[in-house]
């Protein structure tokens, strides 16, 4: 998977219009909206020059970055480029962008940054500044890269989720998905997910694929449901770009279309979670060994990069279950955050969830375990996760009343009848297990109540054994 983008214009033309009917057009719309009353200040200046434009480098990225133009038309920003290659490249409304240089860019560049209103009147230019691309800047290298020295970090890491996250049809077509009505393989060019609970399908344009059937025009039927080979509906009918590139992707940037795929919005180096995208570029590490020339971050901010939903002090919940993709929402409402846990403190991040821990409960709560030793449940099979990681977000599907398919991280659980596991609106979770979630997807013929009497001494509940020997 090699990266076939470049820095090259996507608008071939100038940045300030050389048509004088250009420009007499704007000139006679303005006069004709202050004939309409508009205050003339708003709609004749253009914008000003954004300032502080940089260039830096930032591990295997070259980092743009400048200050907004404070007008409130400005639309989107134009890269202006000269060395090897010159140009113009409109790189959206966004105040900075990474860029992962292909290898063959050298020196002698020139850039400015300038704003360009809806009416797609530009700015001056930004100050200049002349950037030579590094022959040393690191690169990335793939896994196949660490393999040689890494055997075991790369094996565990291969049947773990994070590889397979986006995967080109011809990669995808070898594992066990199955198409949406209507399409062949020939006419995808990416899968996104498939591994753990859902998959959804791109098309040769780029965008998510959300209509399906023979004639390929019915809403819907566009996502596929490991768990019990289901078809659901996902922004059913909706053109819907593929714009989830920074958290599916390696060496990602947000500008350009990956192989020229209108849909797809940005670039990457390589689909799927690599070990670069934890450990950034790695050529310069790979070809000497030398551990400083590679970063290793063990803190819960590397996993919430992408492991967040929104911001990470609220819990976004819809349709009776938080929503997926939010352990670090929920870990940082947790007390195992406030106790300075890390994700890695349980998991090691190389692993399939179900091989990764670490640390179990019971190293930790040495008293709970020991109740809960002998007990009935624990007897049956029950564990710590069972009622305090239960199912209670939901990514694919609804299993039933209070089970979705996400373990939970919030880990405490308010045993009070009364307590509500949502917000009045249900659009948030509050920031502990409620006994629904907690008892009643093994107590389905039970009620919350029940579970309120019974939780008294639950840990020990049932364990005649110990209670004999005392
Ligand atoms: C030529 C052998 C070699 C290759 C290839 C190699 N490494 Fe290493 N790596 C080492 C050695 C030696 C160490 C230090 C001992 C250790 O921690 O295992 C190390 C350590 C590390 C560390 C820990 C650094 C720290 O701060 O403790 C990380 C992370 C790492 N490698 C990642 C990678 C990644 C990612 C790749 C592929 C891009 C890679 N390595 C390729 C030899 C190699
Ligand atoms: C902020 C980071 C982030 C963004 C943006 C993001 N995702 Fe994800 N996605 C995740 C994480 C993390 C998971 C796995 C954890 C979970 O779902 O709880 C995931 C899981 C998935 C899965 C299930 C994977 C599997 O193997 O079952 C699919 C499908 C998916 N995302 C599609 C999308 C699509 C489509 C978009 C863009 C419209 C998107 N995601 C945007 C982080 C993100
Ligand atoms: C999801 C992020 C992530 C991915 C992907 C990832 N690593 Fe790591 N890696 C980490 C973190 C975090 C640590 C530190 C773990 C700790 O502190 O317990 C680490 C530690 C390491 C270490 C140091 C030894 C150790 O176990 O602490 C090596 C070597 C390493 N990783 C190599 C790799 C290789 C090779 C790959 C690809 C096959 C890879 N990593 C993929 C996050 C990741
Ligand atoms: C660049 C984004 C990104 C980062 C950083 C990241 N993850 Fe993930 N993670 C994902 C996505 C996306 C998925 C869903 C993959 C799939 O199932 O297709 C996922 C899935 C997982 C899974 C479940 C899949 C499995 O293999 O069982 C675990 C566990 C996990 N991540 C832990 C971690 C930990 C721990 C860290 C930090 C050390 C981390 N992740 C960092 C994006 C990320
Ligand atoms: C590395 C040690 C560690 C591990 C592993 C760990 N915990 Fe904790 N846990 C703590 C600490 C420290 C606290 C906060 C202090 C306290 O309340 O004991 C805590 C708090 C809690 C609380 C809230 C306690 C209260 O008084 O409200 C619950 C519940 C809990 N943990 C359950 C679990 C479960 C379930 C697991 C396994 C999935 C687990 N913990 C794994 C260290 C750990
Ligand atoms: C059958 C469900 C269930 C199982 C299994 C279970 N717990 Fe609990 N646990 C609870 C409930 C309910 C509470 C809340 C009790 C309260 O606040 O009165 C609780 C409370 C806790 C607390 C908070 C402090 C305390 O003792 O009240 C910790 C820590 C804890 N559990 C750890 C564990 C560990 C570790 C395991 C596995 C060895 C485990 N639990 C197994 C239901 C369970
Ligand atoms: C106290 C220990 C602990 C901490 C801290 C922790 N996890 Fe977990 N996590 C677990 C356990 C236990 C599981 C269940 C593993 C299994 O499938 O058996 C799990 C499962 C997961 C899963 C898979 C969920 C599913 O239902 O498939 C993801 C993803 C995940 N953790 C990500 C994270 C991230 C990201 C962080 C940090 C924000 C984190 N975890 C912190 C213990 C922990
Ligand atoms: C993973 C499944 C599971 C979860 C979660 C679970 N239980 Fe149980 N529970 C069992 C099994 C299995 C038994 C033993 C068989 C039986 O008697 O139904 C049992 C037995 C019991 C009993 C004794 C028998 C009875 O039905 O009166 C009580 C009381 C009980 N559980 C309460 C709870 C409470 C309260 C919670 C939540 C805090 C809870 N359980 C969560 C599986 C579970």
């Amino acid at each position: 998977m090699s990266r076939t983008t470049m820095i090259r214009p996507v608008n071939p033309q100038p940045a300030r219009s050389t048509m004088p009917w250009g420009r007499l057009r704007v000139i006679l719309l303005v006069a004709l909206l202050v004939g309409l009353g508009f205050p003339a200040s708003l709609l004749a200046a253009p914008p000003s020059a954004p300032a502080n434009f940089a260039v830096t480098i930032e591990g295997g990225f070259v980092v743009f970055s400048w200050e907004a133009s404070p007008e409130a038309d400005v639309a989107s920003y134009q890269l202006n480029f000269s060395g090897a290659a010159s140009g113009l490249l409109d790189v959206g409304k966004r105040t900075s962008f990474s860029y992962v240089p292909p290898p063959t860019l050298g020196g002698g560049f020139r850039f400015s940054i300038a704003a360009v209103t809806s009416a797609g009147e530009a700015s001056p230019p930004s100050n200049e500044v002349s950037f030579s691309f590094p022959a040393d800047l690191p690169r990335f290298v793939g896994a196949e890269a660490c393999a040689r020295c890494h055997e075991q970090k790369v094996n565990d890491w291969r049947v773990s989720g994070h590889p397979y996250k986006l995967m080109p049809a011809r990669e995808a077509r070898n594992r066990p998905i199955p198409l949406p009505a209507g399409f062949t393989w020939d006419d995808i060019s990416y899968v996104i997910g498939g591994y753990k609970w859902k998959a959804r399908f791109m098309g040769l344009d780029g965008f998510i694929i959300t209509r399906t059937g023979a004639d390929r025009d019915v809403p819907g039927k566009n996502q596929y449901n490991l768990e019990n080979n289901t078809w659901s509906d996902y922004e059913p009918g909706v053109q819907k770009p593929y714009d989830c590139g920074s958290c599916h992707t390696t060496g990602f940037s947000e500008i350009l279309n990956q192989d020229g795929r209108p849909g797809i919005k940005g670039t990457w180096v390589s689909g799927g979670i690599t070990c670069e995208n934890c450990h950034g570029a790695g050529s310069r590490h790979a070809a000497s060994g030398d551990p400083t020339a590679i970063t290793k971050d063990s803190s819960a901010t590397l996993c919430g990069r992408c492991h967040t939903r929104g911001a990470a002090d609220s819990i976004p919940a819809s349709g009776g279950f938080i929503r997926h993709q939010e352990q670090n929402n929920e870990f940082q409402a947790s007390p195992h955050a406030n106790a300075g846990l890390q994700c890695v403190t349980c998991h090691d991040p190389h692993k399939k969830a179900v091989f990764s821990i670490t640390r179990t409960c019971e190293s930790c709560h040495s008293q709970q375990a020991q109740d809960f030793t002998g007990s009935a449940m624990q007897r049956l099979g029950v564990r710590c996760q069972n009622c305090h990681m239960p199912k209670a977000m939901k990514s694919a599907i609804k299993v039933k009343d209070y089970v979705g398919d996400v373990q939970s991280h919030l880990v405490r659980i308010n045993p009070e009848v009364t307590a509500q596991m949502f917000t009045a609106d249900g659009l948030q979770a509050n920031n502990a297990i409620t006994l629904e979630f907690a008892c009643l997807s093994c107590h389905a013929d039970r009620d919350k109540e029940w579970a309120a009497l019974n939780v008294q001494g639950i840990h020990a509940l049932g364990k005649e054994s110990t209670a004999m020997a005392r």
